[in-house]
């Protein structure tokens, strides 16, 4: 059985008001666009206490900041580019 990832996003105040709402909506998009959507567990999370360095965005235990609108692209090739 293929393993499930856990893809948590930083939904604290912190990294709301530095944009992570646009991410969340690229995130749903790009899952579903790479048909994703059933492999990968997303979701929201209380603040990591990284707030300095948001929106933080998890997978599985590694932890990703500044997780910006420009910067997501690039990290979900990365993270995920392997498993599409
Ligand atoms: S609000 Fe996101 S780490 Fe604190």
């Amino acid at each position: 059985m293929i393993k499930k990832i856990e893809m948590q996003i930083c939904l604290g105040s912190s990294c709301f008001s530095r944009g992570n709402r646009d991410v969340v909506m690229y995130i749903r998009d790009y899952l579903k666009k790479n048909h994703l959507d059933d492999r990968i567990i997303f979701k929201g999370a209380r603040c990591m206490s990284l707030c300095s360095n948001g929106p933080n965005l998890r997978i599985n235990e590694k932890i990703i900041e500044g997780v910006t609108l420009s910067a997501i692209e690039g990290i979900l090739e990365k993270e995920l580019g392997n498993i599409k």
